[in-house]
């Protein structure tokens, strides 16, 4: 089937050339020319496992193009909507510029019956809004419904979760006959059994921002019971692994430490606040106030814990932050709790040292005032503290004994809980970690 993806981030550039996977012929359109330049020369412009194979092989076999020209996406009838909707500056609430601008632009455009497929996060109620936006602009003769189709892709899953997600949601408006297109489009996932349910749009939208409100939940929930376990003196790692044999619970999303960071979860649970108190419902959702706080202070609570450990001042410490990214196997860093604790280190007077084996250009043009090591033992010479923030494997693996001949001082955070306390403190390191009495 021939459709567009409008938007090529890291939801939009995924989604188009996974659709063009799955046999679909695909045109990939977004307002940034550099965007659009490099996917079409077959170079993904961010970091996601397995992308650029898919994106090249499709680009080469002519299933996937990408253009800046929104005449390219109407040639289609079918068209994905995936543009970010960060949060605005100065308030909760969610910036819906973007979406907008796009039904603005494409719609004009069309001809004949066409059907644009939400996967943006957006507020509830926003297809609707659209679906208005979008009946003004229609040309005589032209048709254009608006369905939501909320994308759960993870960054650094991205392929993996689009070809093989968990299940497929679609939001359709009252007397909509359009479920049978859609099933066409994802035939062969329905063809693996992966569950399709089918809502109204409001539940859809809804769908997406409890999902990872949800996950935040879960992850701030597990750092509030590792302030308690510090101050108990227990242990919150094997109090996660306990409590989530329990299969009502579940071990994942239970690791403690840093906490959540991104372009996703941070901005939506403060727009699905947002949006609730627009409802009347704030009350409803006013623990994830609660949640967000949770999440805010484990970062503070590492640089304090940095402070103690440097003898109560970081004034001219040299401190090695192993991570900027805000998650393994992604060069995000938005909204990361790695650079955040870095930029705090660095204004108390640290000389700090980074180093993420893929996010160190974004890092570098946020904080462009912190040292940026090329290497991992580069990044570790003569360090008085390490502070592991990023949970990469090459930061797992490392090698107590051999980093011990390069720091100056075998004090190390692990402030992602991944690392073997028994084996570092054999080595003669003092380690700590958040929810632990090391
Ligand atoms: C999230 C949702 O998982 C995904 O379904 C949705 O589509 C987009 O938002 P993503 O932002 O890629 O995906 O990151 P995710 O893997 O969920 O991790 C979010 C953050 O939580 C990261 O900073 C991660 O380090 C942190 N995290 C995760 C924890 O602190 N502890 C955990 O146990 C798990």
């Amino acid at each position: 089937m021939r459709m567009s993806v409008i938007g090529t981030g890291y939801l939009g550039a995924t989604h188009a050339a996974c659709m063009a996977e799955l046999g679909h012929e695909v045109v990939g359109v977004d307002v940034d020319e550099s965007k659009i330049a490099a996917l079409q020369s077959g170079d993904v412009p961010f970091f996601e496992p397995g992308l650029p194979e898919i994106t090249r092989r499709n680009l080469d076999n002519g299933r996937l193009r990408f253009s800046t020209d929104y005449a390219d996406a109407a040639e289609a009838k079918v068209h994905f909507l995936g543009v970010g909707t960060p949060q605005q500056r100065g308030a909760y609430a969610a910036d819906l510029t973007y979406v907008r601008a796009v039904i603005k632009d494409l719609v004009p455009r069309l001809t004949g019956d066409n059907l644009i497929l939400g996967k943006s996060t957006v507020p509830v109620g926003t297809a609707a809004e659209l679906q208005v936006l979008a009946d003004e602009l229609a040309p005589e003769g032209t048709t254009v419904e608006i369905a939501w189709n909320p994308e759960f892709l993870r960054e650094s899953h991205g392929v993996e979760d689009t070809i093989h997600p968990d299940r497929i949601v679609l939001g359709l408006r009252e007397g909509s006959t359009q479920e049978p297109l859609v099933r066409e489009i994802y035939a062969s996932q329905l063809a693996e059994d992966i569950p399709f349910l089918v809502t109204d749009l409001q539940t859809a939208e809804l769908v997406k921002v409890s999902a990872n409100a949800f996950l935040a939940t879960k992850i701030s929930f597990i750092n509030a019971v590792a302030e308690v376990c510090e101050a108990a003196g227990a242990d919150v790692v094997k109090l996660a692994e306990a409590i989530g044999y329990d299969d009502r619970i579940g071990r994942k999303f239970l690791g403690a430490g840093l906490g959540f960071g991104g372009g996703c979860l941070p901005k939506d649970i403060r727009a699905f606040m947002a949006r609730a108190g627009e409802l009347g419902a704030d009350q409803a959702l006013s623990f994830l106030r609660e949640v967000d706080g949770v999440n805010m202070r484990q970062r503070d609570r590492v640089v304090q814990l940095a402070k103690q450990l440097s003898g109560g001042s970081l004034l001219g410490k040299r401190v090695t932050v192993l991570g900027a990214a805000f998650k393994a196997n992604s060069d995000d860093v938005r909204d990361s709790p790695a650079l955040n604790v870095a930029g705090q280190l660095s204004l108390a007077g640290a000389a700090v040292s980074v180093y993420d084996p893929e996010a160190m250009a974004n890092a570098a043009k946020v904080f462009p005032t912190l040292t940026y090591a090329q290497s991992l033992r580069e990044s570790l010479e003569g360090a008085e503290l390490v502070l592991l923030a990023t949970e990469w494997q090459e930061f797992r693996d490392m090698d107590p004994q051999e980093i011990a001949q390069v720091v100056d001082q075998r004090i190390i955070i692990d402030a992602r809980n991944v690392l073997d306390p028994a084996a570092w403190a054999a080595e003669g390191w003092q380690i700590k970690a958040l929810g632990r009495s090391l």
